[in-house]
C-alpha cells in the first residue's frame, strides 16, 4: 500500500490509488503469453485543483502509459481513479466520455497531433463542433479569442500545419486544448521538441493560461530543469513505481533519493554549484531494467552508486521524510 501523502484530499481534481498497469510478455514464435511486466507500478498521485503536478523520468520509465491509463485510453489493471471524488470505475459510459471532455492532452509531437490536410482554422473548430456548438459565429468568437490568448494572430487560421514552426504548432496544439475550456491539462513533453529560446516561452505561456483558466496541469518531463518554474509539486518516477514525491522547492533544495540527484545534476541550469557544496552523484553504467525481469530488490538498485547488499534483495518502502515528502530508498537523509 501506498503512503498517504497529508493533503486535502476535497481538493484533488484527479487522483489515483495504487494504480498498476501490466503489459503481457510474450515469447516464440507464437507470441506466447508467458508472463506479465508491471509498466505503472503501485503509483498513487492527487492532482489538486489549479496546481501543476509535475512527473520526472527518464525515457521509457511509464509516464507516457501512466497518462494514457489515467485517461482512460488504456485500461488499467488495477487500483483506483477518482476524477472529482467519483471512482472511474463507478462512472457510467456517459460520465466517462464528460470526464475525458474535461481532459484535454498536449503531445510532444505537433506535427503528428495536427491533420496535415486541415487548415488551422479546421483544426480548431472541430472539436467545438464535436462539442455541439452549432452556431459559426460562436465558434469563431471561441477561436479568435483563444488564439490570442496563445499568442498567435488571426492570419495563422488560413495556414496548414507544415506552414508553421515548431513553436506555432506547439500553440495552435495548445489553443486546440483550450477551445473546450477544459478542467485538466495532460502535457506529455510539451517542449522537448522546441529550441531553448521557444521552451521558456511556452511555458510561461501555459503558466498564464494556467491562471487565466484556472487549469490543473499534469506536465511529464524527462528534465527537472524544465518544470522548475511551472511545479507545485514533483513526482520522480522510475521504473513504473514513484521514488520520490515533494513539492517542488523541498524537491530542488532538499532532495533525497539517488536518481533524484542525478536528475538534478543532468540539469544544467540548476546544478550550478552543486558540486561546490560537496554534491557527490553519479550513475552506474546501464540502462533501465528490462521489465520482465524486474530487480529482486530496489528498482535502482542496478544503477545506484550507494546500492549495498540489502538494497538488492530486499524492496524499500515510501517512507515520509517530513509531513508532504516521501522517499522510497532505505538511505534516505544519509546519502
Ligand atoms: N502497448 C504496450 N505494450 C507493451 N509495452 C509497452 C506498451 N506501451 C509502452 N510499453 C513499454 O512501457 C514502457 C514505458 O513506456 P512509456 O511510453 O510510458 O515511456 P515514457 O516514460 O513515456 O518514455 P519517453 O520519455 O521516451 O516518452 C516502455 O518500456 C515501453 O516499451
Ligand atoms: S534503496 Fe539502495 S539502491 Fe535503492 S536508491 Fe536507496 S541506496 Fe540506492
Ligand atoms: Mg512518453
Amino acid at each position: 500500500m501506498a503512503v498517504e501523502i497529508n493533503e486535502k484530499k476535497e481538493d484533488a481534481v484527479l487522483s489515483c490509488s495504487d494504480l498498476l498497469k501490466q503489459y503481457p510478455i510474450k515469447k516464440g514464435l507464437f507470441h506466447k503469453v508467458v508472463g506479465q511486466k508491471n509498466i505503472v507500478d503501485g503509483v498513487s498521485l492527487e492532482l489538486e485543483r489549479g496546481k501543476t503536478l509535475a512527473i520526472v523520468g527518464e525515457s521509457g520509465c511509464g509516464k507516457t502509459v501512466l497518462l494514457r491509463v489515467l485517461l482512460g485510453i488504456e485500461n488499467k489493471t488495477d487500483g483506483t481513479i477518482c476524477f472529482n471524488g467519483k471512482s472511474l470505475d463507478k462512472m457510467s459510459a456517459q460520465e466517462k466520455h464528460v470526464m475525458q471532455s474535461k481532459i484535454q492532452m498536449i503531445f510532444q509531437d505537433t506535427l503528428g497531433s495536427l491533420h496535415p490536410r486541415m487548415s488551422i482554422r479546421e483544426s480548431l473548430e472541430e472539436p467545438l463542433i464535436l462539442n455541439g456548438i452549432q452556431d459559426p459565429k460562436e465558434r469563431e468568437k471561441i477561436i479568435l479569442n483563444v488564439l490570442e490568448q496563445v499568442g498567435l494572430a488571426p492570419m495563422f487560421l488560413e495556414r496548414y500545419p507544415h506552414q508553421l514552426s515548431g513553436g506555432q504548432r506547439q500553440r495552435v496544439v495548445i489553443a486546440r486544448c483550450l477551445v473546450v475550456t477544459p478542467e485538466i491539462i495532460f502535457a506529455d513533453e510539451p517542449i522537448s521538441a522546441l529550441d531553448v529560446s521557444l521552451q521558456a516561452q511556452v511555458i510561461n505561456m501555459l503558466m498564464d493560461l494556467q491562471e487565466e483558466y484556472h487549469l490543473s496541469m499534469l506536465l511529464v518531463a524527462h528534465d527537472l530543469a524544465v518544470v522548475r518554474q511551472i511545479a507545485d509539486k514533483i513526482m520522480i518516477m522510475y521504473f513504473g513505481k514513484i521514488v520520490e514525491y515533494a513539492p517542488s522547492k523541498e524537491i530542488y533544495k532538499n532532495a533525497q533519493h539517488p536518481y533524484t540527484k542525478v536528475l538534478l545534476k543532468a540539469a544544467p541550469s540548476i546544478s550550478k554549484g552543486l558540486e561546490d557544496a560537496g554534491f557527490d552523484i553519479a550513475l552506474k553504467p546501464g540502462d533501465l531494467p528490462d521489465p520482465a525481469n524486474p530487480p529482486k530488490g530496489c528498482p535502482f538498485c542496478t544503477r545506484c552508486i550507494y546500492a549495498d547488499e540489502r538494497c538488492m534483495n530486499e524492496k524499500p518502502e515510501q517512507t515520509m521524510v517530513s509531513e508532504n515528502h516521501m522517499v522510497m530508498c532505505f538511505k534516505a537523509g544519509e546519502v
